[in-house]
């Protein structure tokens, strides 16, 4: 079974305007997804049905297997899927790093000896050797990030959710994230959901799921996703820079492939061009 199953979500907070409406959507095992839309367009009311935090109207949401309205399996449900939120300094709990990242396992009754190694495991697995006895507050906001990450790949999960994880980070620290989630994914299988609005980010996922107005209207590989720019325009989203490009060149008469996704993959099919005349 998909790890991420949402069927029918109708949500609202007030009992009567609906912020979701009739989602449905889901996740393979391992692959890396990204939910894209404009503020207020939905996403982090989504991510907390994912994991419980907010209960579906109508509807139900199937995380790991479990029914986040299942109250005798949402502990477990949320060990299975691990969150991480927006702003970094909210998600320190401990004095130390190394107590932080331990902070879960404790709460799970994980024995002393396997916490100690697997604590060892996930400080060297998002590179944070030498800060165990640091304080969290003094790190940088992508380093925080990967303390957040660390604590949750202690508990060995299934999913990782990361709600707008690098929309506080500076360019060096979205780009260490990154590389710590394409890590997660693409080396351990993990199944990422990662919610964002920055669609360079969104750029390097098997599928991005758009979103406005609590509704998702499209899902599809980033390449194929970035060719409709009427539907990019509805949801409120500014086109990657090279994709922007490649359809600003095609349009000026540049033969150039418009299915690219990144400044490297614009880079070379730009060369290719001139090799080809
Ligand atoms: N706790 C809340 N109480 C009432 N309304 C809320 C609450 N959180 C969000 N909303 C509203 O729900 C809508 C969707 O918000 P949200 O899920 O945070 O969107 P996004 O994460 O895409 O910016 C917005 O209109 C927002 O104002
Ligand atoms: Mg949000």
């Amino acid at each position: 079974m998909d790890p991420i199953v949402v069927e029918n979500v109708t949500f609202s907070y007030n009992r009567e305007t609906p912020v979701l409406k009739n989602v449905s959507l889901r996740v393979q095992k391992g692959e890396w997804a990204a939910v894209v839309g404009h503020n207020g367009s939905g996403k982090s009311t989504l991510a907390k049905c994912l994991n419980g935090l907010l209960e579906p109207e109508s509807g139900r949401v199937l995380t790991c297997g479990m029914d986040t309205m299942d109250k005798s399996t949402i502990m477990t449900l949320r060990r299975r899927a691990g969150m991480v939120f927006q702003h970094p300094d909210n998600q320190i709990v401990a004095p130390t790093v190394a107590d932080d990242i331990a902070f879960g396992l404790e709460n799970a009754g994980v024995p002393y000896e396997e916490m100690k190694e697997r604590v060892k495991e996930s400080i060297s697995r998002l590179r944070l050797d030498g800060l165990e006895e640091q304080e969290p507050h003094r790190l940088s906001g992508g380093q925080k990030q990967r303390v957040a990450l660390a604590g949750i790949k202690a508990l060995q999960p299934e999913v990782i959710i990361l709600d707008e994880a690098t929309s506080m980070l500076d360019p060096a620290g979205r780009s260490e994230v990154r590389k710590m989630m394409r890590e997660l994914c693409r080396e351990e299988g993990m199944t990422i959901v990662a919610i964002t609005h920055d669609l360079e980010e969104a750029a390097e996922a098997d599928r991005l799921f758009v979103m406005a107005g609590g509704k998702i209207l499209e899902d599809g590989p980033p390449a194929a996703i970035f060719q409709k720019r009427e539907l990019l325009l509805e949801a409120g989203l500014a086109l990657p820079l090279p994709v922007y490009l490649a359809h600003e060149l095609r349009e000026a008469g540049v033969a150039v492939d418009t299915g690219v996704t990144s400044e490297k993959e614009l880079v070379s099919a730009l060369c290719g061009l001139k090799q080809n005349t």
